[in-house]
This record gives structure tokens, sequence and C-alpha cells, in this order.
């Protein structure tokens, strides 16, 4: 690849996806692009950048696809999914009594595990929420993750990580080798195709938003840009959960970090809610906590 390709690639990476490459990366645009070239029968990247450059808008979003990272499993680093059934559910079960309807948005959601874990623990507490309408919606840029999602079906290695046996048992049906997840759990989450760099304010408002490892890849100005978007998408006392290697901290004032719980955001000059468990905490939601 010669030095003006890699240029091109850069830029039209960081326009498309908001992936922002160090100029020290050919070998892992190589490494996703040369497959992806020989795959339409070209010869390799050069060509690759012509036919770009003709104006193939398929191939294009391929190759855009092709250098996301798509790293995911179930109940990733835990700690969120903790917080989730310690403190925000029994929080929202109290403060949405009244409207009796919750959203959750998952931003970068990828093959799935990351809204399926949140379904599942929604759905562990579902007695509570009996009558309400509870939404996940689940985005991503690439469309082949999102089909991957939609269809719930997941490899040994894939239900390895993460899952506790007891879901793994409750919410999939052995097929083979593979496994799949119950359309109990599939049919909570909504996917669409959603790029972050573009206007998201039509997804309506949420009580929780997970965007969690994809911000990193991305630049300063672009980070801070989209958490400002996202910030007016997220009800007052909602809250955002980030990546274990991310913070707002240096990006933007759009949000304030909970102290006592690591990876959890609220909105800047909204009214502190107080997360924690709740004494008043149903006995059930008590039991999902502990994981009982
Ligand atoms: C590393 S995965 C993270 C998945 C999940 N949130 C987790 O933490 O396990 C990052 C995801 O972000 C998606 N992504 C990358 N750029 C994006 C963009 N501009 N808009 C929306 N999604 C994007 C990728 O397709 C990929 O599925």
């Amino acid at each position: 690849m010669t030095p003006l390709d890699y240029e091109f690639l850069r830029k039209l990476l960081r326009e498309r996806s908001g992936l922002d490459l160090s100029s020290d990366k050919q070998y892992l645009v190589e490494s996703r692009l040369i497959p992806l070239a020989r795959r339409h029968g070209l010869g390799g990247i050069p060509e690759l950048v012509q036919k770009i450059k003709s104006g193939s808008e398929a191939l294009t979003a391929e190759a855009v696809e092709a250098m996301t990272t798509n790293e995911t499993f179930f109940f990733r680093d835990k700690i969120p999914f903790d917080h989730l059934k310690e403190a925000v559910l029994p929080a929202l079960v109290q403060a949405r009594a009244a409207r009796r309807a919750l959203r959750i948005w998952c931003a970068a959601s990828s093959t799935g595990q990351e809204p399926y874990s949140i379904a599942m623990c929604l759905k562990e507490a579902s007695h509570l929420f009996a009558g309400w309408r509870t939404e996940i919606v689940a985005t991503d840029l690439s469309q082949e993750v999102l089909e991957k999602s939609k269809a719930g079906i997941y490899s040994q290695f894939e239900v390895q990580r993460g899952l506790p046996i007891q879901l793994l048992v409750k919410y999939f049906t052995q097929n083979g080798e593979l496994w799949q997840l119950k359309s109990e759990i599939r049919g909570m989450v909504q996917h669409r195709q959603l790029n972050l760099l573009q206007d998201f304010s039509h997804l309506g408002t949420f009580d929780v938003i997970f965007c969690r490892n994809v911000l990193i890849y991305f630049d300063q100005a672009t980070k801070a840009n989209i958490f400002e978007r996202i910030g007016r998408m997220l009800e007052p006392d909602g809250v955002l959960a980030l990546g274990a290697a991310e913070s707002v901290v240096g990006i933007t004032s759009a949000f304030k970090p909970y102290p006592e719980r690591r990876g959890l955001y609220r909105p800047n000059g909204a009214p502190a809610v107080r997360l924690g468990v709740s004494t008043a905490m149903p006995q059930a939601l008590k039991a999902v906590a502990s994981g009982r």
C-alpha cells in the first residue's frame, strides 16, 4: 500500500465511522482490507482504493465495516450489569412508577451480547415491570453484526465468555455446536443500523444508555460531539454506562461520574439521583441483584 493510499483510507474511515487511525496502522488496514479486496476479485489495496474512488458505495460501506472492531461478550466487565441490577433498575422502578415505561439504548451493540445481557437482567426482574412498556434498542454501524445479533445464535466459545451457566440453561437452546437464544429474550431487543457520527435524535429519549467500547476509537472532538448529543437524549435522572477503559473526564462537561458506581455517568446539571440499593427495594429484585 502506498502512503497516499493509506492517507486516503485513513481520511475515509475517519469521515465515515469516526475511526481515528494513527500514522502507523498500515498493518491493521492491510490485515482487514486485503481479504476484502480478494473477495471482490481485486489484486490488493491499490485496486480497492481505485474502485472506492470510482464511486462504489457498496464497497466503501464494506471497507468501513471491515475496519470496525466487533469484540464483545456477554456481561462484559460484569460491573455495569451489577450496577444495573443492584442500583439502576431499583431506582427506575420507583422513579418511573407513574409512567410505567422504560427505554434502554445500547449504542454500539455489535453481535448482540451486550443488549441481550441487558435483556436477561430485565427478564430476571420482569415481575417488577409487569404491565410496563420496556424497550431495548440496539444499534450499530455494521449491518453484518446486526444480522448476527438478530439471529441470536452463538458458538460454544461465545456463550462460555461471561454468561452465567444458569442463564445459558434458562434462555438458550442447544443445537449441535451452537446455542440459540430463545425468542422471549430476542423479542425484547429492537435492532437498527445507526452511525453515531450522524444525527440520532429521532430515537427519542432514554432512561439508560450503554455506549461502551466504541468511543475509544474516535478522536477527542468526535467523542465530545457524541457525548453532547447523547446527553440530550438521556432523561435528567438517566444513566450512561461507558466501557471500563473509558471516561468523560477531560472530554466533555455533559456528564458527571457517579462516584460510587464506576463506569456510570449522569447528565451534568441534573439533580443528583441516589443510586444505591434502596431499602425499599423489592425482595425479588434483591434476589436478582445478589444473583440468587
Ligand atoms: C468493540 S465493539 C463494542 C461492543 C459492545 N458495546 C461491548 O462493549 O461489548 C464496537 C462496535 O462499535 C461499532 N461502531 C464502530 N463505529 C461506529 C459508529 N460510527 N457508529 C455506530 N457504531 C459503530 C462497531 O461496528 C462495533 O460493533
